[in-house]
């Protein structure tokens, strides 16, 4: 396919977040010039990679739409392209393209991957910004994937941006979000989640939009939409699926952790002793992490 191999010669997109360099709070790396809030460094990659393999497994597959055979794929804020290059292996026909904030790694980088994480020839990573407009033709892709950006689409974007996913989906073609907020429980993980709000808001970011997610496609245009919550139970409770959940629920804090207390909503005596009593809370309670999925098609007229 023409655009496929024009594209892999290296259009560049969303620049201005990669100069905007870095700002490093409590020892992690986050973006300096962007709306997302998430660390951007080696502990976030494990962390996202680790929730990949837990929500594979919570939705026992990597979608849900009825996408049949596509043959071009669109994963909007791939992360570690851990979800776009398992769809280019399961989907060798068709072209995959992931699309992120940062520039893509050098040649170098690489070749010293892993054999495991070598990336599939038909899948392209490109680096862009959604918020800018996705740098494609209109009706390009079959199936048009975003999973876990609530965290860096300000509120007020996400309308438009959904309509640009809507845009360069094909007519017949599926578009499907997922989304995700911690649960809310006993006091202190309550507190915990009011931090996790509290970090986006400056920012206009207001992850409590995510339950919005199906009543964003169906505005955008997208028809025949489902919507589904994908409760993962956290903590011993939950078996060892449970387990890594919470394992994740940490790990997620830990990464908010920095800027929370930069901001000046927390102190680290307060978060640390937080942290804590929501270990007590879940390792007594019943708690579920809801994720939350939709999907709609572009009608064909
Ligand atoms: C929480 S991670 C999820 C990654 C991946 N979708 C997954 O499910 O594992 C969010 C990703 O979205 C990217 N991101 C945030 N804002 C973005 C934007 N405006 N345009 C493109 N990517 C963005 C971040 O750099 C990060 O890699």
């Amino acid at each position: 396919m023409g655009w496929f191999s024009r594209w892999r010669k290296g259009k560049r997109q969303g620049a201005d977040v990669a100069r905007g360099g870095f700002n490093v709070f409590g020892g992690r790396r986050y973006l300096n010039n962007a709306s997302y809030f998430l660390p951007k460094d080696n502990g976030e990659i494990n962390r996202l990679d680790f929730q990949h393999y837990l929500l594979r497994y919570a939705l026992q597959g990597n979608f849900a739409a009825p996408i049949g055979q596509p043959s071009s794929i669109l994963d909007v804020g791939c992360g570690t392209g851990r979800w776009a290059m398992e769809m280019a292996r399961t989907y060798p026909e068709a072209n995959v393209i992931g699309l992120d904030l940062l520039p893509p790694p050098s040649e170098e980088q690489l070749n010293q991957l892993p054999e495991h994480d070598r990336r599939p020839e038909n899948y392209l990573y490109m680096q862009g910004n959604a918020l800018d407009g996705l740098p494609f033709p209109d009706r390009t892709f079959d199936f048009v994937h975003q999973r876990l950006l609530v965290a860096g689409i300000p509120v007020a974007r996400w309308p438009a941006e959904v309509r640009d996913l809507v845009r360069v989906t094909r007519p017949g073609g599926w578009i499907e979000l997922v989304e995700a907020i911690p649960a809310s429980g006993g006091p202190a993980m309550n507190q915990l989640r009011e931090w996790l709000v509290g970090v986006g808001l400056p920012r206009g970011v207001d992850i409590r939009t995510t339950h919005q997610i199906g009543q964003y496609l169906e505005a955008a245009g997208a028809r025949e939409i489902a919507y589904r919550e994908l409760n993962v139970q956290l903590g011993k409770a939950g078996g060892r699926v449970g387990q890594m959940m919470e394992t994740n629920y940490f790990s997620l804090h830990d990464g908010i952790r920095g800027v929370a207390i930069a901001q000046g909503l927390t102190t680290p005596e307060q978060f640390d002793a937080t942290l804590q009593q929501a270990k007590a809370e879940i390792a007594t309670g019943r708690y579920v992490w809801p994720y939350y999925l939709a999907y709609g098609q572009r009608p064909t007229s």
